[in-house]
């Protein structure tokens, strides 16, 4: 079994920090959101795997290396302009050649033993009905966003639609899926969508309407698709309420430490109270601040008096003089910083396709 990883696309959803950086490594709990699809796949056993990567594709194979540091060995396939997940697994022929495969879109994170789904295909191809390809369905509270399953009394996937206006089922796509071989007749055999993409629901169903067997999993935990600002926060979150206290850093006499919480190596703690789940990079300054519960601080950045609850700051970045920073991503090397001399004015550099709420 090898694996595709899909870490090209646009990331216009999540401007303008995907102006400068590929959106699979904006970090949450202080990793890159790729690191965990890659660890996934290799705790299951798949270490051959391929990466399709775009614009961002110095950036991506900077991070990613050759794989040794993850255990796996990476090819890179680069995608000339993001024409499409089933355009993905066209140009990935010859990488793939006829194994199984998984394919992982880069930008998803889901509570999901890899290792589990993978089994389950393995155990449904030595069957006397084999299927060809697997997916994972998800229910949702607002299908017309996703990709949409519907299925038959016996539990069988019978079609499947993208962003439907009126939405068979609940039930979308999550982006894990196993294919075979079978997988290339489709995507040869069908034609790009009316925003000019060659779907890979497209090519699903087209196995379903030759009287191939798809066969689905539900998932019970939770399934994140980080492209939008929201979504990234609240994988951030969910992925901070699994760490457990590592402080390699220093903590002063004045400073508290409340529940669970990381403090990389180099770090300082000066007269300040955290409550966890927290992340703090190494090297990274907080003094006379408050971080609140689910905040991940990079490395190397300057919290000063300030308080920080339920954000992503990424390495480099200060925030000085911040009542309160809630809800926010911040790039990295960002200043965020309150005038001491006119306190309720705002200067701003802000560019394009940013987002700035002020109360
Ligand atoms: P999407 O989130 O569907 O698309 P996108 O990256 O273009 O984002 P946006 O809608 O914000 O512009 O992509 C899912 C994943 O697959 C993501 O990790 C990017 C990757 N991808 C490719 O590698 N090649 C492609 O052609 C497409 C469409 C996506």
């Amino acid at each position: 079994m090898k694996a595709l990883i899909l870490a090209g696309g646009a990331g216009t959803r999540l401007r303008p920090i995907t102006h400068t950086r590929a959106k699979q490594l904006v970090p949450v709990a202080n990793k890159p959101i790729l690191f965990y699809g890659i660890e996934a796949m290799v705790a299951a056993g798949i270490t051959e795997i391929g990466v399709i990567v775009g614009d961002t594709r110095a950036e991506v194979m900077q991070a990613l290396g050759d794989g040794t540091s993850f255990g796996a060995a990476f090819t890179y396939i680069p995608q000339e302009d993001p024409l499409g997940l089933a355009h993905c697994v066209l140009i990935a022929r010859e990488f793939l050649a006829d194994d199984d495969f998984v394919m992982y879109l880069g930008d998803n994170l889901l509570e999901q033993n890899l290792a589990a789904f993978v089994a389950a295909f393995e155990t449904a191809r030595a069957s006397g009905e084999p299927p060809v390809a697997q997916i994972l369905l998800k229910q949702v509270p607002d299908p017309h966003r996703f990709g949409i399953a519907t299925l038959d009394s016996a539990g069988n996937v019978v079609e499947l639609v993208e962003k439907p206006d009126d939405p068979p089922s609940d039930l979308a796509l999550v982006g894990v899926y196993l294919f075979t071989a079978r997988i290339h007749d489709a995507v040869a055999g069908i034609r790009p969508s009316e925003r000019g993409e060659l779907e890979i629901t497209d090519a699903i169903q087209w196995l379903l309407d030759q009287g191939e067997r798809v066969r689905c999993e539900l998932l019970t935990g939770w399934w994140i698709d980080t492209g939008k600002l929201t979504p990234l926060l609240e994988a951030n979150r969910l992925l901070l309420e699994k760490i457990e206290t590592n402080i390699e850093g220093s903590v002063d006499q004045a400073s508290t430490i409340e529940g669970r919480v990381i403090v990389g190596q180099g770090a300082e703690i000066i007269n300040s109270t955290i409550r966890g789940p927290v992340a703090i990079g190494a090297g990274t300054r907080v003094e006379d601040s408050f971080i609140g519960p689910f905040s991940a601080v990079g490395s190397r950045c300057v919290v000063h008096h300030s308080e920080v609850e339920h954000s992503v700051i990424m390495d480099d970045s200060s925030i000085v003089d911040i009542a309160r920073l809630e809800d926010s991503l911040i790039g990295s090397n960002a200043l965020v910083q309150r005038s001491r001399q006119k306190p309720r004015a705002l200067r701003l550099m802000v560019g394009d396709h940013c987002q700035i709420d002020v109360e």
